[in-house]
């Protein structure tokens, strides 16, 4: 790839909200007859290295897929692989995130991790609640589905409790009862790896994201990556159903 991609970006039309399934670890790691979880440690790097890039190119909100609600199905070992991880990587990352400027933001049901890392998660939210920069979300615990039933049964709570006049109900009303309702929708949906799917993630909230694929294994990910997608979304003309 050419390296100096970034000169070709259009500062003004950079996406606001890019939204990444970090997939492939698993694969990297097993192409270098490694142990998974080596994947997943090599995997956090590119975190660092994208969350910092997307930080100085402006973009407002990067959301990262990091732990789905059906990823409790794999072995216990490489799931407590995965939360030791992120514990360490707030312990060391969270002061240079603040020094940044960075909001942290979760998504997703965290009352289920290890205490640890709910810990964490408090306190590298509760640092960097006033920042101004990049907010970045990582979905953790989340499944859509999920999210779209909790707010369905918020909704009825809600209306039981006469709450809600039906006539209140629309997509606005809907989104506020979501995990996401303080992000803008996706402006890109990102997945590396080579799959082809969106495994139970933002499906209310990409209703009109452009999708962008690439065989990468998420931990090979790099910031030329990065530009080179700004730059292909640059190149699409997003109609929303209207015409040019
Ligand atoms: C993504 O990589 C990380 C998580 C899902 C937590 P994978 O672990 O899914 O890697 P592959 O898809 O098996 O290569
Ligand atoms: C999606 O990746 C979840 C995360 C990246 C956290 P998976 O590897 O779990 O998805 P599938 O099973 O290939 O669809
Ligand atoms: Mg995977």
């Amino acid at each position: 790839m050419e390296k100096n991609t970034l000169n070709y970006i259009d500062k003004n039309n950079i996406p606001n909200h890019i939204a990444i399934i970090m997939d492939g670890n698993g694969r990297w790691a097993k192409k270098r007859f490694l142990p998974r979880t080596f994947g997943h440690k090599a995997g956090v790097e590119t975190i660092r290295e994208i969350v910092k890039e997307c930080s100085s190119l402006g973009i407002k909100y990067l959301t990262l897929y990091a732990f789905s609600t059906e990823n409790w199905k794999r072995p216990k070992d490489e799931v407590s692989a995965l939360m030791n991880l992120l514990i360490q990587y707030l312990k060391k990352e969270i002061k240079e995130l603040h020094e940044n400027n960075v909001i942290f933001n979760t998504i997703g049901d965290i009352s289920y991790l290890p205490n640890a890392a709910i810990e964490e998660i408090q306190k590298s939210k509760e640092v960097t609640k006033d920042n101004t920069g990049l907010t970045l979300t990582l979905a953790l615990n989340y499944g859509s589905r999920n999210d779209i039933k909790n707010a369905i049964v918020n909704i009825l709570k809600d209306y039981k409790n006469n709450r809600i006049d039906i006539d209140d109900v629309d997509e606005e009303f809907i989104r506020n009862y979501l995990s996401t309702k303080s992000l803008p929708d996706p402006d890109i949906l990102v997945r590396p790896s080579g799959e082809y799917r969106v495994s139970n993630f933002l499906l209310w909230e990409i209703a009109y994201s452009e999708f962008w694929f690439s065989d990468i294994y998420w931990p090979d990910f790099r910031k030329e990556n990065l530009h080179k997608l700004i730059l292909d979304y640059q190149s699409r003309e997003r109609r929303f159903g209207g015409l040019k």
